[in-house]
């Protein structure tokens, strides 16, 4: 079929519109390897993936899929998926070692070069400039909970802004600061692995104001017609009945998941509910004059990174989870159904709920979906094969979902699946294959699986075949 039979093709029954973007995400820390080369110094996932216990098998990401060497290769396939944007995010201390002042030469030309091969390509580069990798310094500083840190990262901003704006036209400042602030310093299962409430909300607040200094930063750089914006991992929640008791549940997940960064965001404050949820914590006097209105600096569209719902009762959870103490009234119920190498429930729903809600409470702010997909248990067959049709359901499943979300009025703009490549997957390492390209870890060869090919195919069609 050529290109103009497939996006004709009656077969096509969810026509997606016309300039739609269609893409691929990675990040940083989990595909680039080369941690000690061209003046990179450790991030705290340099330093967490090496503590011992803290990443399943003792993965670290000093190699991981070694694109930082790879990248021909890498752009090359996007080019026969035929995508039309690649998100990537760029490693803080590969660029700015110490986190403050100059930036180093060879680390921005390596993401010249990305930005470069993409364009050539055909391909709209969409970089991300925080996906968790902070520059150790900056942790032992005080990290996210200090509030210097977004400080630093509104100059990083600017400097990225000059060094690539001329090349990269839609950024986006951070990737999922929950998992920043909650996985991060709450339940410490993720870099740099702390375990303190107060710290965490601390590290949401500087998270957000980290976000408007950014953003501010990049549009004093950037051509009038860049595109700024970020990236939530908002959580679909749903109350197990409709008690009041669960209702509240969900209501305080709501606060502490998704409207302590919609809120300052989109609206200049922080949720009355929430700051009540946490009076036992905090009572917010690290938050100064101004910081909610800098947090709210105007932004081109919002990314939504979705993979599953959350299903809530009243009761308490076990610790230590992440919710800085919103969990101990609180039970998340395990949803029916089947269920992706993460035990992550499949259900599509969720992601239509989500954009039914965001159309209703931001109208106006354009959607992206900026991550979706699924792990699971791939490997090549004898005759280097990876056929993976569970993938295939979900990937399917979910863009029908956001296709119907669109028919219903929500202004979704692309739709970005995670992952290009199998990589390092945070605290799992190597363990969980979340790429449509087949990784082997040993010799570094890269295989389509039959979700990149199912994908190609749903971008040369712009819909789903039923
Ligand atoms: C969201 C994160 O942004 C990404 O880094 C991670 O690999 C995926 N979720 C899957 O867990």
């Amino acid at each position: 079929m050529t290109a103009l039979d497939a996006r004709t093709d009656p077969a096509t029954t969810l026509r997606f519109p016309e300039g739609f973007r269609w893409g691929t995400a990675t990040a940083a820390y989990q595909i680039e390897g080369a941690a000690a080369e061209d003046g990179r110094t450790p991030s705290i996932w340099d330093t967490f993936s090496r503590t011992p216990g803290k990443v399943r098998n003792g993965d670290t990401g000093d190699i991981a899929a070694d694109h930082y060497h790879r990248l021909d290769e890498d752009v090359a396939l996007m080019r026969r998926l035929g995508v039309t944007d690649y998100r990537f995010s760029i490693a803080w201390p590969r660029v700015q070692p110490t986190g403050r002042g100059p930036a180093v030469r060879k680390g921005l030309d390596f993401y010249r070069r990305l930005a470069d091969s993409l364009l050539e390509a055909g391909i709209r580069p969409v970089a991300t400039l925080y996906h968790w990798d902070l520059p150790q310094e900056l942790e032992d500083a005080g990290g996210w909970p200090h509030r210097e840190t977004a400080y630093r990262f509104a100059e990083y901003a600017g400097i990225m802004a000059d060094a690539l704006g001329d090349r990269v036209a839609t950024w986006t400042t951070l990737n999922e600061p929950w998992c920043a602030a909650f996985l991060g310093y709450g339940n410490g299962v993720h870099a740099p692995g702390r375990t303190d409430d107060l710290a965490a909300l601390r590290a949401a607040h500087h998270l957000n104001l980290a976000h408007g200094l950014g953003a501010r930063a990049l549009r004093g750089a950037l051509p009038a017609s860049a595109e700024v914006s970020l990236t939530l991992n908002l959580h679909a929640v749903r109350a197990l009945t409709r008690s009041p008791e669960d209702l509240d549940a969900a209501r305080r997940i709501d606060a502490v998941g998704n409207r302590i960064f919609l809120d300052p965001v989109f609206h200049g404050r922080l949720p009355e509910d929430l700051v009540r949820d946490t009076a036992s914590v905090t009572d917010w006097a690290f938050v100064q004059d101004g910081d909610l209105a800098a947090a709210a600096a105007p932004i081109d569209s919002l990314g939504i990174n979705y993979y599953s719902p959350s299903v809530v009762a009243a009761g308490s959870s076990e610790s230590p989870a992440p919710w800085a103490g919103a969990e101990r009234h609180v039970r998340f119920v395990p949803a029916p159904g089947p269920r992706t190498a993460m035990d992550w429930p499949v259900d599509a729903n969720g992601l239509h709920e989500l954009l039914i809600r965001l159309r209703d409470e931001l109208p106006g702010v354009p959607l992206v979906i900026t991550e979706n997909g699924a792990a699971y248990d791939d490997y090549a067959d004898p005759s280097g094969n990876v056929k993976d049709p569970e993938r295939v359901a979900y990937l399917h499943a979910h863009l029908a979902a956001v296709h119907r979300a669109l028919e219903d009025g929500a202004d979704v703009r692309g739709y970005f699946l995670w992952s290009l490549l199998d990589n390092f997957e945070w605290a799992y390492g190597y363990s969980k294959r979340f790429g449509i390209v087949h990784v082997d870890f040993a010799t570094q060869r890269r295989t389509p699986k039959d979700s990149a090919r199912w994908y190609a195919e749903v971008i040369a069609r712009g819909g789903l075949a039923e």
